[in-house]
């Protein structure tokens, strides 16, 4: 089955041909084990665009994609398929209209079937595969249940998969998504949008370099909560009190990147171990933007190994991490094939807030 993605919901456009099938094999029936090619992606990101706002610019986004969206399509026009899927929310609703808008002309003139996708599980579905060339994946043996940490410039989540298309938002950021106060207090070191790859580069040169001190301690909010819910303002709130006023060298700016990404990496750690606990989870997969961060994943890693040697970390392929088309297609196959998704929805409507919860 063949299946043609249309990803619009932040500001990246993306559009993908993915093939997939279910592979007869274990573990069980309802969704056992899938093949996925990738034949064709297109991915244009308008980060550059808006660099200069400090974060996305919703109506910007949406010209954007307006623009983007029948560029890329020349690309893929005539190719055989057999559905159209679209991401529904969560996302920006002036971008994700864009998508569905399109992706309803589209369907409707090559008389296919339109699909609406949830973006946040497309993210866990997708970072679940193994990728055998950085895109074309296989997803199979997935132990039951799951446990999701999803970390992105829109959201930060923990999500108990209990089955296949059972999901339970156990724990959740009561502010700001991690990936925003990256690219914030990216801003307020200086730093080009998005924030988050350009911290991770300064803490990295500053471990590296084993030098400069640390200038302060960050605090850790909501470490010893007891929940796996997250906050993220605080830290912001600190991180900016700690710079005010104050004319940083380039090392004492490393270090301080390093901080945050402590303060962050520790949290994560801390609320890992205890939504690992709490959901008994056999496999542990992490996905989204922030899922890039070199060291978020060398801490959770360690977390596993350390203390959870028998559940199966899943680490994500980075050509998979940011928003994409080619996940929204996976996730909308695994669905599709397994018979979950059979007719079309009657109305596809954007929800900016879309949850992926099903419980
Ligand atoms: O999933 P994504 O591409 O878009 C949303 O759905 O939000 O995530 C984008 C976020 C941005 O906030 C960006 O700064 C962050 O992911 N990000 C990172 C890294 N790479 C991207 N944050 C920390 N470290 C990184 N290496
Ligand atoms: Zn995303």
């Amino acid at each position: 089955m063949r299946v043609l993605a249309i990803e619009t919901s932040c500001d990246e456009t993306g559009l993908a041909l993915v093939e997939g099938r279910l592979v007869d094999g274990p573990p069980r029936g309802k969704a056992g084990w899938f093949e996925f090619v990738v034949h064709k992606a297109a991915l244009l990101s308008q980060a550059q665009l808006h660099a200069p706002y400090g974060g996305v610019y919703p109506n910007l986004a949406k010209r954007e994609h307006q623009k983007n969206l029948p560029v890329l399509f020349a690309e893929f026009d005539g190719e055989a398929i057999n559905a159209v899927v679209v991401t529904a929310g969560p996302g920006l609703e002036p971008a994700l209209w864009t998508g569905i808008t399109f992706a309803q002309e589209l369907a409707a003139r090559l008389g296919k079937p339109l699909f609406a996708a949830n973006h946040m599980e497309a993210h866990l579905i997708s970072s679940l595969c193994e990728r055998r060339d950085g895109y074309s994946g296989i997803l199979q043996n997935t132990r039951m249940p799951v446990l999701g940490l999803l970390i992105s410039g829109g959201h930060t989540e923990f999500v108990h998969m209990r089955d296949w298309f059972q999901y339970q938002v156990i724990g959740e950021t009561l502010d700001d998504a991690v990936g925003e106060a990256f690219d914030k207090v990216a801003r307020m070191l200086d730093l080009p949008y998005p924030g988050g790859p350009e911290i991770s580069k300064l803490a990295t040169k500053h471990r590296q370099s084993e030098q400069g001190r640390t200038l302060l301690t960050l605090p850790r909010p909501m470490i010893n909560s007891g929940t796996c819910d997250v906050s993220f303002s605080g830290l912001k709130t600190a991180a900016l009190y700690a710079l005010k006023d104050k004319k940083l060298s380039d090392d004492e700016r490393a270090a301080f990147a390093a901080e945050f990404e402590d303060a962050v990496a520790d949290v994560f750690v801390a609320k890992t171990r205890q939504a690992l606990v709490t959901t008994g989870a056999k496999t542990f997969v992490i996905g989204g933007g922030v899922a890039a961060n070199r060291y978020i994943r060398e801490r959770l890693q360690q977390l596993a190994l350390d203390e959870f040697p028998d559940v199966e970390f899943r680490l994500p392929h980075l050509s998979i991490t940011g928003d994409n088309a080619i996940m929204i297609a996976e996730a909308a196959l695994c669905h599709l094939l397994t018979g979950d998704w059979k007719e079309p929805p009657k109305e596809i409507k954007a929800s900016g807030q879309l949850s992926i919860a099903t419980e």
